[in-house]
């Protein structure tokens, strides 16, 4: 507990938020005033959510299968990360439309957004899976800090002293204000379920047009065995200051449920008792094991 803040050398707080070192103040506040153009579309998630998928899917709609002089380009170049510019890429000038992912809260996103011009995705997954996502990221991110052990890491993720702040706050703050946006919600669950269903409600959102075979091209690349292949669409080439790849890779398991294989009955029960009736209050209904449901 008394350790429970987070180390300044991985975050700093920006209006209640906490950011990960590799962005600055300046660059996060200038994001408020960022123009934006109505064929804008952005992928919002808290972390370890279903951002690369999704970043994927948009990536194989859009281009219609990389086959448009993008095909060699890494998924971070192509859909680029809004408030961490790591590249220094100049975010005006990039091709339209412009896809940028984000875990940015709702009330930090450029302000234009909230007069419906541009397109938002939001995904959301279940809180312990996301957790349990996050636990092993942090093993093999060095931009990540570290926990000594999963209970502490649980810990601090209720607190909301992580990365991206708390995960309730998060999800609560976007579907609390659903209606000042331009808008679709999914959640990493359902498009485990029915991956195509998810393909055709991204499809239908942006107005795109896709044949059957270029639907079913879509689905086909766009699962965690195709993406763990795909070196364009696996993170994999991330520079070893950045990822420990000897311990862990970024599609680590893709799975429903996985908390199941890591948090303990107790653990289980004080998770629940911190967030189940915040959750009650949300307008979805969390997906926790896949099997249960079906
Ligand atoms: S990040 O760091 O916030 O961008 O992480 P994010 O991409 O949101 O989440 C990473 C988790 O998503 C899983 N993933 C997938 N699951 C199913 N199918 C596909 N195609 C897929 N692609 C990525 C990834 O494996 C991480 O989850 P875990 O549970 O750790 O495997």
């Amino acid at each position: 507990r008394l350790t429970m803040e987070p180390s300044k050398d991985f975050v700093f707080k920006y209006k209640g938020f906490y950011f990960g070192v590799n962005t600055s103040v300046e660059h996060v506040a200038s994001l408020e005033n960022f123009e934006i153009k109505d064929s804008d579309i952005f992928i919002a998630t808290y972390p370890k959510s279903g951002t690369v998928w999704t970043q994927n899917i948009l990536s194989l709609i859009l281009h219609e299968g990389h086959r448009n002089g993008t095909e060699n380009m890494d998924i971070m170049d192509r859909i680029p990360w809004l408030e961490y510019n790591i590249k220094n890429k100049d975010y005006t000038s990039l091709p339209v439309p412009r896809v940028f992912a984000t875990h940015l809260p709702y009330y930090l996103l450029p302000r234009d957004l909230r007069n419906k011009r541009g397109r938002i995705i939001y995904v959301t997954r279940n809180p312990k899976d996301v957790l349990v996502s996050y636990y092993h990221f942090s093993k093999y991110m060095n931009i990540v800090e570290e926990d000594p052990d999963f209970n502490s890491c649980m810990e601090r993720f209720l607190a909301g002293k992580v990365l991206a702040s708390c995960w309730f706050d998060h999800v609560a703050g976007w579907y609390g204000h659903a209606e000042d946006f331009n808008i679709l919600f999914l959640t990493y669950e359902d498009m485990k379920k029915d991956l195509r269903s998810a393909v055709l409600k991204i499809c239908n959102f942006l107005g795109k047009k896709l044949s059957e075979e270029e639907i079913e091209s879509v689905v086909r690349q766009a699962t965690f065995e195709n993406m763990k292949k795909d070196p364009r669409a696996n993170y994999e080439n991330l520079p070893d200051d950045i990822a420990d790849k000897s311990k862990g890779r970024f599609l680590r398991k893709g799975t429903v449920g996985d908390w199941k294989n890591m948090m303990t009955v107790a653990q289980s029960e004080r998770f629940d008792e911190v967030l189940n009736e915040k959750i009650k209050t949300l307008p979805i209904k969390i997906t926790w094991d896949i099997n249960s449901e079906m």
